[in-house]
Parts: structure tokens; C-alpha cells; sequence
């Protein structure tokens, strides 16, 4: 396919568009942070949670009298937050004000195939969708997105993205900060370009997809975040569309992460940064001092990336952006100390794996040799049993991994156990090349021959290119179809 040759002349010649960037020291913190609005959610008589999301166009002023041409969803860009209980029933009304078709997806969240709003799920111009399902997973930081096969990266940079926010009573119980957009904050980070006017520009593009050259935080760019209290909450979601950060604080204070992409580590891990490839989420704490500057950056170096030498066009060379400056008051509410104990995350029984599949990451942008097609079943699983997945990233290049409706975890990386980092519940994995990532996940509750999920490279230029999957959940002994196309296993 013409995307493999693409592929292999980027990795051939190492450096293609842009080079390393850096913002650091350049940015002016000026504009204070925006914080997505809370979704409005009805309660219906038989107790469903019910939300109304619609994808539209409009424009959006990154910089003050310079409008930009963006989507979003109730709005001109991003979408509110939602929020949900572990417990609860929720519909979300998805309306499409768009003239092109769109889906939504709930990344990392356990639900039917059929309400998973992968690219099976299409909602035309002026149609409506309106999936339901029951929230029965742990307090987490989930997000949503268009899903359209071939699309979905243009879809993301048009700013059609929102977060998914799970509670549930084993984290409230922890009084972790939880007041929304106080001093738990929502921080989702995008890469984009601006014009010497300021008005938003197309993103360079190299072998990992666009990529642009200054950070904007929740569609803010410069952005600042007042604090008042001596504890906050940070939620950081990579929603760019390629880019991999290493998020580290300014002044090189440890990073207390709590929790990973399907909710909190058993105890807070404090390291040098948080890795984050597109699609991954990290909660992390921040404690601050009276009147005290803190900048979050993020410092993506060949190390980080685990590759040998630089090559810049894919983000693993060096390329350093000041992300956000949080700033705190003269005077601070005092926090509770944070237990020591967060959650506990029970291992898999690894002697009841009852399949292992292997997958291999190319430089064609395939998976075991063959792109993505609607039409083709890749892998039947048996619901309610457990799987091992081996992922091998065989390129030079880093890719990431996503499975749609569960939460894995990473049994081991090249044979080793996975660092504190990695070793709680995660949907996305950032894969450095020529490593190998052995997954574990049980895919409960739901089966369906018919419709299938996806599993992908989160990096969204490569999925477009038919770095993809779909898998279908079944009962014992039954068969998986496919209404579309013409359906073969191998
Ligand atoms: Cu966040 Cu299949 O996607
Ligand atoms: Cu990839």
C-alpha cells in the first residue's frame, strides 16, 4: 500500500518535517485556563442518567479577534465533561449538526459493541444516536471521540473531544480532591499551529501524523490555572492526535501519579514524568506553597521514547513545550493527607488464559500483515474469558496500542515486569519499538456476533491508514458475522 512505502522512506531517512520544538521559557502564561463545562444531565423516571452531546461547527478565537474555523461538540470546540456514577444507567442523546458523517466513541469505556461508536456506528448529517448502557467499572478518567474509519484524525483536530469522568464510592471514600474545575482539574493537552496572526493553521505534518508546534490546554492557549488549595487534582488527557509527552513539573519536583488510564494505581508512584502517548489519561497531584509558580512541561526526549538516536519528525527526538503555569494563592485551603492504600488491583490468573493471540506492529501500518477492513472479523473472543494479547511493536518507531471495551493490564514488557506506572489499569499503551507487550484482559458481560470492536494504534494518522482491528465478542461455540462485506477468519 502506498501508506507502507510512506512508512518506510520516513524510517529509512529518520528526519522528515518538523524538527525538535521547543516553547520552553517562551511561553506567556496569560490567558487563564478554560475549564469544559459540566454536561447538564436529566434523570428519566425509570433512573437514567441522560446527556445530549451535538457535533457542530463554529468558530473559536484562540487568540483574541482572530477566529478559527474548529467543531465541537455543544460548542465551537472540544465538548463538555460528563460525569457519571459506577451504578448508574446513562443514555447520551448524540445529534450530528455536522455536513459530513461522524461517530462517538467512549474511549476506555465497558459497554456493548453496539453503543461503542466505533466506525460500524455512523451518525449521518442531521441523524441522531442515542446509546445506553450501564456504568459498571471503577472511578476513573475516560474521555470520548469521533471514531470515523479513515477520519477520525480530522474529526480529533477539529477539536471534536470531550472527557468522561467515573466516580464511585470507593474513591470518594479516599477524599481526594473532587471539587470540578477547582481543584479537580480536567487538562487536555493538543498540539496545533497558529499563523503570526494567531489564527489556527494546519500542522506540519511527518511520519507519526500532524504535528504542530505550540500546546493548547483545554482550547486554551498560554494557559494559567489559579489555585486555592494546598492539594490539586490534575486529569491529563493526551487528546493530540500524535504527539507523546513526558509531562514534568518546571522546577523537577517528583510527579505523584494516582491513576492510570482505567482508574487509581494501588498507592501514588512519584516519578521524573508521566509518558503519555495520544489517547492515554494520568490523574496526578500537584501540592503547592502559598503564592508559589508551577509549570507543567513536557520534555519528550529519544531516551523517553526508547530510541536510539533522534529522529525528530516522530516526537521521540527532543522536543520540550511549557504545557501549562499553575498558580496558587497567598492563602490555601488545607487538604487531608492522601492514604497511603488508593485501590486494589487483584492479577489475573495467569494459568486461565484460555487464548493467546499475538500482534504485530509493522512499518506497512498493519497489524499482522493486513490493514483494516469494515468488512473483516480479525479475532473471535469468548466473553467472559481471559486473554493474553502479545503485542510486538516490530518498527523502529514508537506506535501505541488501544483495545476497545475493557481495561488490561500489562503482564510483562520484553519479559520484565512492568514499572509502578504501568502496573495498574490501562486501555492505551505507548509501545517503543522493537518491544514486546504482553497483555492481559477478559472481556466480560457483553457478546455480539454481529458488531465488533476495534483495536488500534491511537496514533490517529496511522489508525486512519488502517492501523486497526475488529474483534468480536461471542458465546462459547458461537461464530462471528459481519453484515458488512464479505467476512473471512484467519
Ligand atoms: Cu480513542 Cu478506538 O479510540
Ligand atoms: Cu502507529
Amino acid at each position: 500500500a502506498a501508506g507502507g512505502l510512506v512508512a518506510i522512506a520516513f524510517a529509512g531517512c529518520g528526519v522528515v518535517g518538523p524538527g525538535p520544538i521547543s516553547t520552553v521559557g517562551k511561553v506567556d502564561f496569560e490567558t487563564p485556563l478554560a475549564i469544559p463545562p459540566l454536561a447538564e444531565s436529566t434523570v428519566d423516571a425509570d433512573g437514567t442518567r441522560v446527556f445530549s452531546l451535538d457535533a457542530q461547527a463554529g468558530t473559536t478565537e484562540f487568540t483574541p479577534g482572530q477566529p478559527s474555523d474548529t467543531w465541537g461538540f455543544n460548542g465551537s470546540y472540544l465538548g463538555p465533561t460528563l460525569v457519571a456514577e459506577r451504578g448508574e444507567h446513562v443514555r447520551v442523546n448524540v445529534a450530528n449538526s455536522l455536513d459530513e458523517p461522524t461517530t462517538v466513541h467512549w474511549h476506555g469505556m465497558h459497554l456493548p459493541a453496539e453503543m461503542d461508536g466505533g466506525p460500524h456506528q455512523m451518525v449521518a448529517p442531521d441523524a441522531s444516536w442515542s446509546p445506553e448502557w450501564d456504568i459498571d467499572q471503577q472511578a476513573a478518567t475516560l474521555w470520548y471521540h469521533p471514531h470515523p474509519h479513515g477520519e477520525t484524525e480530522d474529526h480529533v483536530a477539529r477539536g471534536l473531544a470531550g472527557m468522561f469522568i467515573l466516580h464511585d464510592e470507593q474513591e470518594r471514600s479516599l477524599g481526594l480532591p473532587s471539587e470540578y474545575g477547582v481543584d479537580d482539574v480536567p487538562v487536555i493537552v493538543q498540539d496545533s499551529g497558529f499563523s503570526a496572526d494567531g489564527e489556527q493553521e494546519s500542522k506540519q505534518r511527518g511520519y507519526a501524523g500532524g504535528l504542530g508546534d505550540e500546546l493548547i490546554v483545554n482550547g486554551t492557549r498560554g494557559p494559567y490555572l489559579d489555585v486555592s488549595d494546598e492539594l490539586v487534582r490534575l486529569r491529563l488527557l493526551n487528546a493530540s492526535t500524535a504527539r507523546t509527552y513526558a509531562f514534568a513539573w518546571g522546577d523537577a519536583r517528583p510527579v505523584e501519579l494516582i491513576a492510570t488510564d482505567g482508574g487509581l494505581l494501588e498507592a501514588s508512584v512519584s516519578l521524573d514524568h508521566v509518558r503519555l502517548s495520544p489517547g492515554e489519561r494520568a490523574e496526578v497531584l500537584l501540592r503547592v506553597t502559598p503564592g508559589e509558580r508551577v509549570v507543567l512541561q513536557s520534555k519528550m526526549t529519544p531516551e523517553i521514547a526508547g530510541l536510539v538516536g533522534p529522529v525528530a519528525d516522530t516526537n521521540g527526538g527532543s522536543d520540550a513545550f511549557d504545557v501549562l503555569e499553575v498558580r496558587a494563592a497567598e492563602t490555601l485551603d488545607p487538604a487531608p493527607p492522601v492514604p497511603a492504600a488508593l485501590n486494589t488491583i487483584d492479577d489475573f490468573d495467569e494459568t486461565e488464559v484460555a487464548m493467546t493471540r499475538n500482534f504485530t506492529l509493522d512499518d506497512s501500518f498493519e497489524i499482522n500483515g493486513e490493514a483494516m477492513d469494515m468488512g473483516r472479523i480479525d479475532e473471535t473472543v469468548t466473553v467472559d474469558t481471559l486473554e493474553r494479547w502479545i503485542v510486538d511493536n516490530a518498527t523502529s518507531l514508537p506506535h501505541s496500542f488501544h483495545v476497545h471495551d475493557v481495561q488490561f493490564r500489562i503482564a510483562s514488557i520484553d519479559g520484565t515486569a512492568p514499572p509502578p506506572e504501568l502496573a495498574g489499569w490501562k486501555d492505551t499503551i505507548f509501545t517503543e519499538p522493537e518491544k514486546e507487550y504482553e497483555l492481559l484482559m477478559r472481556f466480560e458481560d457483553y457478546s455480539d456476533p454481529d458488531t465488533p470492536y476495534m483495536y488500534h494504534c491511537h496514533l490517529l494518522w496511522h489508525e486512519d491508514q488502517g492501523m486497526m482491528g475488529q474483534f468480536a465478542v461471542v458465546e462459547p461455540g458461537q461464530r462471528a458475522t459481519i453484515t458488512e462485506g464479505t467476512h473471512h477468519e484467519h
